[in-house]
């Protein structure tokens, strides 16, 4: 049952949470939605709805209609754009600041909005949507994705200014594998970690799922934060059935004074 304001946190939360000093936050879409960030899967509507978003980001769909799939990046950057961080953004922040606490943030997210509330993020383990590179010689590119008040389904993506190839989202499409470094930097996080903090996935996507079960296997004690059940809550010590808006402020407010 989710979480009502006026509800305590949990007790074992508070066990978890006062007493971790290597904390690892493990998030995902779940994390922006009360941002209104819309989910991976429901982000489809109006011009879009017709488009299967697992076709979209693939490497084929961006062989075939790089225009089309630029299209659609610049929609989800204009979303991102229109967002802004929500109070559970904020309390990961505040955490990460708390002196005495080494905190790492670690997201499957490719919006910007734990970095636009001041944390600092250790891996973006599925990329970064504004991280534009070169489809080709993989430079990184300072272009920008076009503004877009509303869908438009075809516009011509930017030139590589090195090699002249198409620039693309320098995000991780279905088929391709995860950034190395971003995600053995995930792993040793959550495995260093004395908590490992699981906010807003249904655990679903590989290898980013494993990164709980690695942590518990560990001996690390996992705390799950989620209105609903998911592939992650078997593996958890705890959960707490609410939201990254609701949960993660109380704890910080029910962290011991600095
Ligand atoms: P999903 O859309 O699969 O799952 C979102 C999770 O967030 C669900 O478990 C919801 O119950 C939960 N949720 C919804 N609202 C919430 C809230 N306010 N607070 C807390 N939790 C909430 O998103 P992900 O698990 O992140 O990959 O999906 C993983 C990957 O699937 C994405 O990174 C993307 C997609 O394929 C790539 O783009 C490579």
């Amino acid at each position: 049952m989710t979480q009502t304001p006026d509800e305590p946190v949990p007790g074992r939360v508070l066990e978890l949470v006062r007493r971790a000093q290597r904390v690892c936050v493990l998030t995902g879409a779940g994390m922006s939605a009360e941002s209104g960030v819309p989910t991976f899967r429901d982000v489809q509507v109006g011009l879009w709805e017709r488009f299967d978003p697992a076709e979209l980001a693939t490497p084929r769909a961006w062989e075939e209609d790089p225009a089309l799939v630029w299209s659609w990046y610049a929609w989800r950057a204009a979303l991102v754009r229109g967002a802004e961080p929500n109070a559970g953004h904020a309390a990961v922040a505040e955490w990460q600041r708390r002196p005495g606490v080494e905190l790492s943030v670690v997201t499957q997210n490719v919006d910007d909005l734990h970095e636009r509330a001041g944390a600092q993020v250790l891996a973006h383990v599925h990329g970064s949507l504004f991280a534009l590179r070169c489809g080709v010689c993989g430079s990184p590119s300072a272009a920008a994705y076009p503004e877009v008040a509303e869908p438009v389904d075809h516009l011509e993506p930017p030139t590589c200014e090195v090699c002249g190839a198409a620039v693309r989202p320098g995000v991780v499409w279905f088929g391709e594998a995860l950034p190395e470094e971003e995600f053995f930097a995930a792993v040793q996080a959550a495995q260093d970690a004395d908590l490992l903090v699981v906010v807003g996935t249904s655990g679903l996507v590989h290898p980013a799922a494993t990164v709980p079960h690695l942590a518990g296997a560990r001996g690390v004690p996992v705390l799950e934060i989620n209105p609903q059940e998911t592939a992650v809550s078997e593996a958890a010590d705890v959960v707490w059935r609410t939201t990254a808006a609701q949960a993660l402020p109380r704890i910080v407010a029910a962290l011991p004074d600095r």
